[in-house]
Formats: C-alpha cells, sequence, structure tokens
C-alpha cells in the first residue's frame, strides 16, 4: 500500500470514531417520571450517568427513549413499578449497603405530590 492510502484510510478510521462519540444523545439533564397516583419522580439522568458510568444499568431495561417506561407499561411488557424495584431502589440499598454514596429509597424521597 502507498504511504497516501494508508494516511487517507487511518484519517478516515479517526473521523468516524469522533463522529461515533459526538453523536452520542446523553438525554435530557433532568427528567420527570412519571410515578402514577403516588406523584411524579425528579430523576437526575446525567447525575446517574457520571456516577455510575454505564448506561446499560438502566437501559438494559428499557430502551434510550422519552417516555418508554410508560408507554411498556401500558403495554404490559413492563410490570408497575418494576423499573421503581428492580432497578432504582434495587441499586440504592446495595449502594448502601456497601457504604457507599446512594440514592433513596423512602416514598417521599422520590415521589413529588
Ligand atoms: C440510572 C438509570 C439510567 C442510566 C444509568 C442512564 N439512563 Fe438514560 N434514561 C433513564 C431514564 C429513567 C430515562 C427516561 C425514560 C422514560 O422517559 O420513560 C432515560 C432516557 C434516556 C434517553 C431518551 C430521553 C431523552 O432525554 O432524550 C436517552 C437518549 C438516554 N437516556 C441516554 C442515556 C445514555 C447515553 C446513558 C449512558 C451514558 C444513559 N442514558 C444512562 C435512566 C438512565
Ligand atoms: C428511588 C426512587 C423511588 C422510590 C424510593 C419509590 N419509588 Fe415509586 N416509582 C419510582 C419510579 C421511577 C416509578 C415509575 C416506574 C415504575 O413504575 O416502575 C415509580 C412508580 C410508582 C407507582 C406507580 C405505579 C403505576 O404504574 O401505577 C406507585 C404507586 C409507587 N411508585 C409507589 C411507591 C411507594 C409506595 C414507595 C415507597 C414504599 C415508592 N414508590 C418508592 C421511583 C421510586
Ligand atoms: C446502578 C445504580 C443506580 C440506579 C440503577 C439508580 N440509581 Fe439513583 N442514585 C444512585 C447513586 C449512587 C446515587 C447517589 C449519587 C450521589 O449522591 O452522588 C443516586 C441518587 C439518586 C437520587 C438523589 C439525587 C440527589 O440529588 O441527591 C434520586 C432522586 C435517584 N437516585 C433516583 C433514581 C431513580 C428514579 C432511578 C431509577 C429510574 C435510579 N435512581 C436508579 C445509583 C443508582
Amino acid at each position: 500500500m502507498k504511504a497516501r492510502t494508508i494516511v487517507v484510510i487511518l484519517i478516515i478510521i479517526i473521523f468516524t470514531g469522533a463522529l461515533a462519540i459526538a453523536v452520542e444523545n446523553q438525554g435530557a439533564k433532568d427528567i420527570k417520571l412519571d410515578g402514577g397516583k403516588r406523584g411524579y419522580i425528579d430523576f437526575p439522568h446525567h447525575l446517574h450517568q457520571n456516577v455510575i458510568g454505564e448506561c446499560n444499568a438502566c437501559h438494559n431495561v428499557f430502551p434510550k427513549t422519552a417516555g418508554i417506561i410508560k408507554d411498556l407499561k401500558l403495554q404490559k411488557k413492563l410490570k408497575k413499578k418494576q423499573v421503581m424495584n428492580k432497578t432504582c431502589i434495587k441499586c440504592h440499598k446495595a449502594k448502601k449497603k456497601a457504604g457507599e454514596d446512594a440514592g433513596p429509597t423512602k416514598c417521599s424521597q422520590c415521589h413529588v405530590k
């Protein structure tokens, strides 16, 4: 291969790599989640991204789409309180038990009337 060809290929690889990073959508900084009769939840999305550093801690349960938890509950693909108990509170309890910074576990600390 000619040196020029190699340089062109390298530039393409670097450029598409940078593009993939720039294109990743972090979503909203803070999200209001629907908590049914118990009242909505103020969810600090970017705080969690920074603290956990792994999207799949939550997005293996539901995709990166606004309003998807409510939609999946309406379609009966997620049970009521499933995300709350099996994702949110489960992690907060585990962190607390490990003596690390943890999120709330009491109803009124998450649900705002
Ligand atoms: C601690 C849980 C959690 C983590 C970790 C998390 N997210 Fe989310 N994300 C959510 C929730 C909750 C929603 C809102 C879903 C809904 O509205 O039903 C959401 C929604 C989104 C959305 C669509 C809504 C919007 O605001 O545009 C995008 C995009 C997104 N997340 C990207 C990411 C990326 C990228 C990461 C990793 C860097 C990440 N999320 C990590 C919980 C999380
Ligand atoms: C860590 C935050 C958090 C805590 C603590 C919490 N919740 Fe939730 N709750 C949520 C989220 C997020 C949802 C929406 C997702 C879901 O239904 O799984 C929700 C949903 C709900 C719903 C609506 C379910 C539906 O679809 O109709 C009820 C009712 C509820 N919670 C009651 C409670 C009660 C009672 C407590 C205390 C024992 C509590 N929650 C503690 C975050 C929390
Ligand atoms: C994999 C672990 C993990 C998951 C999953 C998780 N959290 Fe948290 N959450 C944390 C940690 C750790 C903190 C403490 C961050 C800190 O104080 O720096 C926290 C803090 C919080 C806080 C308090 C923020 C503040 O300003 O003090 C709220 C509210 C909260 N989480 C709600 C939720 C909700 C709602 C969900 C589910 C959609 C969720 N969390 C899922 C780890 C998690």
